[in-house]
């Protein structure tokens, strides 16, 4: 035989497609080509496969060779083809019996001397390959419990692609896939029972996290604003099975999951510096490009630190993958889209100087602080309903051995309750959570207040002291507070509180 086709998965973003990959061998001067739109590393893939042949004691067929990958419309990034290209040239040359293969599909990057290599992204591919119905796939091992966290596929590791072409032709085993490490211990995380006294803090923080809405915090140095962010996360509950699929096969793209690590459960977190690279923050990169951070934070959190010191720049790209809930990255062969649905947390200090006893010592002019914060203002500060101005604990609350503050598990239960009100109330219409309602909507004849209830925010509104998005946003959070207080619709109280949350604010 002189043809043979082996499946492989190529990744065009975090979405998986089937890719054929052919060999033919023909009579001629000893050559190799490569159609099939293949990108630089599928170039060099030529050179890897034929020393990793070579090096595992194989037969490289002194041939002309024809290697073409279909669909050839579809964009080829990587290396993760190269186990496939040796399977087919083997099989092509008539060293390997492909009934052995029984329609699997082959994933892995090879070594110069045959070790077969993990590669970014195997989850999605195996999500692709599931779909597509096929039976099995046969993954670098350092890949294969990656693999198998996707039900339905057989999933088979190989260390080299020796030991491949050992068990195609039935001559020796392959591995079957480790079970997932458990997850590290719980006590090492981070718990919303160490912040002590804070309240507001705490509060706010449990309202973003029913609601779904955005935060930010303005306080001086040492108020914990960043030890509160950490602990958003904590209070979410579990992504369902959907969620958590999408999530792993992002930090799967991106190279950021650790080996043998089972599907990411809780909601991530990411912290990028204010210096990071807009690669780093909102993804790029040759080749497959990497999902940013904004991506790796999909259904968690999202957290600037310092927010002021971002640029513009920085700032400006992230308004539109908020709007969307997905980065759309324009690349030379088409745009790749992440998901890259955050809640937002910004913190800032209320300007430059940033004295930890707060405004007292702060040499700052008022235009210095004004410009400081206003870097903020605009769009992305539009989109944040809970703006949050914090003061440092006093000496008393935090040497108060009496106090206990309420754990994440306690807070996150009550979180859980109120979010599914939100679902209950809102997923027919689209939304899952209040934060993702439009403030029209909210304030329509269906969802609006009676006016005695809307009084409080009402004169806040006249006296010209709340913006009428400012108003929405009171609206939005008083649907929250409703939630997490088990009743049915907003009453004055809680549009009074909505208002405080709103208006904590000195910016
Ligand atoms: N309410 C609190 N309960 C317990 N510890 C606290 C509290 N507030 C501050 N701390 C302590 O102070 C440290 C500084 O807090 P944190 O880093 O969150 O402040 P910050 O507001 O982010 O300050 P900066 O503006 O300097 O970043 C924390 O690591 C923690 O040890
Ligand atoms: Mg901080
Ligand atoms: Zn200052």
């Amino acid at each position: 035989m002189s043809y043979a086709m082996v499946r492989s998965v190529g990744l065009v973003g975090v979405a998986g497609h089937l890719v054929e990959v052919e060999a033919d061998l023909a009579n001629g001067l000893p050559a190799v080509a490569l159609s099939g739109l293949p990108d630089t590393a599928l170039h060099e893939a030529r050179d890897r496969v034929r020393a990793a042949i070579v090096n595992s004691g194989q037969v490289w067929p002194n041939r002309r060779i024809t290697v073409n990958l279909l669909p050839a419309s579809l964009p080829k990034f990587g290396s993760s083809f190269d186990a496939a290209i040796a399977c087919a040239v083997l099989a092509a040359a008539g060293e390997l019996p492909l009934a052995g293969l029984a329609g699997a599909a082959v994933i892995g990057e090879l070594g110069l001397d045959g070790s077969l290599r993990p590669v970014r992204g195997v989850l999605p591919m195996v999500l692709a390959a599931a779909r597509a119905e096929v039976g099995s796939v046969i993954v670098p091992v350092a890949n294969a419990t990656e693999a198998a966290l996707v039900p339905g596929v057989m999933v088979w590791g190989a260390d080299t692609l020796g030991m491949l072409v050992r068990a195609i032709r039935g001559e020796g085993p392959l591995s079957p896939p480790p079970a997932p490490s458990p997850l590290p211990t719980a006590s090492a995380a981070p718990d919303l029972a160490e912040v002590v006294g804070q309240a507001t803090g705490r509060w706010a923080m449990e309202v973003a996290a029913a609601g779904g809405h955005h935060l930010a915090m303005v306080g001086p140095p040492g108020a914990g604003k960043t030890l509160l962010a950490q602990r958003l996360p904590t209070i979410l509950p579990e992504l369902d099975d959907e969620a958590a699929l999408e999530v792993t096969a992002l930090h799967s793209v991106a190279g950021a999951l650790p080996t043998g690590a089972g599907l990411v459960r809780r909601p991530p977190f990411q912290a990028p510096h204010h210096s990071a690279s807009m690669p780093a923050l909102v993804g790029g990169g040759a080749g497959l490009a990497r999902p940013g951070a904004i991506s790796l934070a999909h259904r968690g959190v999202l957290f600037l630190d310092e927010a002021p010191e971002y640029s513009r720049r920085a700032l400006d790209a992230l308004r539109q993958p908020l709007e969307e809930g997905m980065v759309r990255l324009r690349r030379s062969a088409g745009e790749t889209t992440y998901p890259a649905r955050v809640q937002l947390v910004l913190a800032a200090n209320p300007c430059p100087c940033a004295r930890p006893s707060g405004d007292a010592d702060c040499e700052c002019t008022a235009l210095v602080r004004r410009r400081y914060l206003g870097r903020l203002s605009g769009p992305l500060l539009d989109r944040i309903d809970v703006q949050l101005g914090l003061e440092p604990v006093s000496g008393a609350a935090l040497f108060d051995a009496e106090a206990v503050a309420e754990s994440s598990a306690t807070v996150g239960a009550r979180v859980a309750v109120a979010r599914a009100a939100a679902v209950a109330r809102w997923s027919a219409h689209g939304w899952r959570s209040n934060a993702e309602v439009p403030g029209s909507v909210l304030h329509a004849r269906r969802w609006r207040p009676p006016p005695a209830v809307m009084a409080p925010a009402r004169r806040l509104l006249d006296l010209g002291e709340l913006s009428a998005r400012g108003f929405h946003r009171v609206l939005r959070m008083a649907w929250t507070l409703c939630d997490l207080a088990g009743r049915s619709r907003p009453d004055r109280g809680d549009l009074a509180a909505a208002t405080e949350l709103r208006r904590g604010e000195r910016w």
